[in-house]
């Protein structure tokens, strides 16, 4: 067992009338479960000490088998977001005779004080559970029914970063760090980053609502719209429905068709796997697919330990709405009058350059540009030659 697992026995009067462990025993299965695991490392008074107390404030639990008196069960628990002041905990509860899954949950806590106001979380959780806090907090915006966090700065003509899945604002960092003289806006989609992840409502529709109405609330009239991957699938659904918002396309590491049948049916044994096991799955499925052999092991850790912050609704929303999403083929010879740069890592193993190529032969006047020494995600993997192709092209639209 490692340091992360507790067991827990059910007893008798933890059982509904049919003799299962009741639903909402669960909770107090899974509370003991995190009690426990504290006592071992920091102590059950870390918040007491510390003057934060956690607050639940969203707990969402999937019942996958029935447990009976007797059973025990191991419950591992994992902190998969870590922020300021609010932290997430994935509890995982298996039968400990045949490691049967009965039960995933995740909580939501937000820190407050006596007074109810948000404080910071006790630095020792996070050290306990080895999670760095997120990153810095960016500005909250309320928009179209969620909470986007959104990161904005600089002033001059406006560039939306779309970023892809299942990943956050965070890998435009060097964009946002060095494109001066330019309005950068960066947010997580919602069910990523720090964004609200809603357990149902993810379509590429709503995702592009969402940044229409971000778009809106900042003040901006039109953007150049830069999509990676699911961001560029995003990007489609915005100019496909706002043209007249959408000054220049950035086209990254993207593609225009809709899933075929065996990459529908790959997305719904992830969308399992990823129910079943949480973010690690998706990790799992997508970091040996994003990389050259040659990229450094700090960036792999670094977009390893996003993709573990993010929830399991938002994962499976974001696969839902990808399987779901139109073929956008028909939308790029009507992009004329769109100035559009196609970008791609010139070893992109998920979206090659030969889709590159295609989708800019089929888009009136588009640029197309290799970024050499670069897999799936050029802006993380070469962000200078990847920022300075984006420049060139938005010094190119004055
Ligand atoms: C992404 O990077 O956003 C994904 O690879 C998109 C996809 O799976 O289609």
């Amino acid at each position: 067992m490692n340091l992360a697992d507790v067991e827990q026995v059910v007893y008798p009067d933890d059982c509904d009338a049919f003799g299962h462990l009741n639903q909402a025993s669960f909770l107090r299965v899974f509370e003991r479960a995190r009690w426990d695991v504290l006592a071992r490392g920091p102590g059950m008074d870390v918040f007491v000490r510390n003057g934060a107390w956690p607050a639940v404030r969203k707990t969402v639990i999937d019942y996958h088998a029935p447990a009976f008196p007797g059973d025990i069960l191991r419950v591992h628990q994992a902190l998969i977001h870590h922020g300021r002041t609010s932290f997430t905990m994935r509890q995982t509860a298996r039968r400990a005779s045949d490691g049967a899954l009965v039960a995933t949950a995740e909580f939501v806590f937000v820190c407050i004080d006596r007074e109810g106001r948000p404080v910071p979380v006790p630095h020792e959780v996070g050290e306990y559970f080895q999670a760095r806090p997120s990153a810095e907090p960016a500005d909250r915006l309320s928009v179209n029914g969620v909470s986007l966090s959104v990161e904005h700065r600089g002033s001059g003509p406006a560039i939306l970063f779309i970023h892809a899945f299942p990943l956050d604002r965070t890998i435009w960092q060097h964009q946002i760090d060095t494109l001066t003289g330019y309005r950068r806006i960066a947010p997580d989609l919602r069910g990523m980053g720090q964004s609200d992840a809603p357990d149902l409502g993810y379509s590429m529709s709503t995702y592009a609502e969402d940044l229409l109405a971000l778009v809106d609330a900042l003040g901006q009239d039109q953007v150049v719209l830069c999509g990676l991957s699911l961001g560029g699938y995003v990007a489609f659904e915005f100019v496909r429905r706002w043209r007249e918002r959408v000054r220049g396309l950035i086209l990254m590491d993207t593609r225009a068709e809709a899933d075929s049948a065996e990459g529908r049916r790959a997305r719904e044994a992830l969308i399992g796997r990823v129910r079943e096991q949480g973010a690690i799955a998706a990790a799992e499925a997508m970091l040996p697919r994003f990389f050259t052999p040659q990229v450094s092991p700090e960036i792999i850790e670094r977009i390893r330990t996003m993709i573990l912050r993010t929830s399991v609704s938002g994962i499976v929303g974001a696969l839902s709405a990808m399987r779901e999403r139109p073929d956008s083929t028909p939308l790029l010879e009507t992009l004329t009058g769109i100035p559009t740069l196609v970008l791609v890592g010139a070893e992109d193993m998920i979206t090659p350059p030969a889709i590159a190529q295609g989708m800019a032969g089929a888009i009136p006047g588009a640029r197309l540009m290799e970024i050499p020494g670069a897999g799936h995600l050029p802006c993380v993997e070469q962000p200078v030659p990847t920022t300075r192709a984006i420049l060139k092209f938005l010094q190119s639209l004055q």
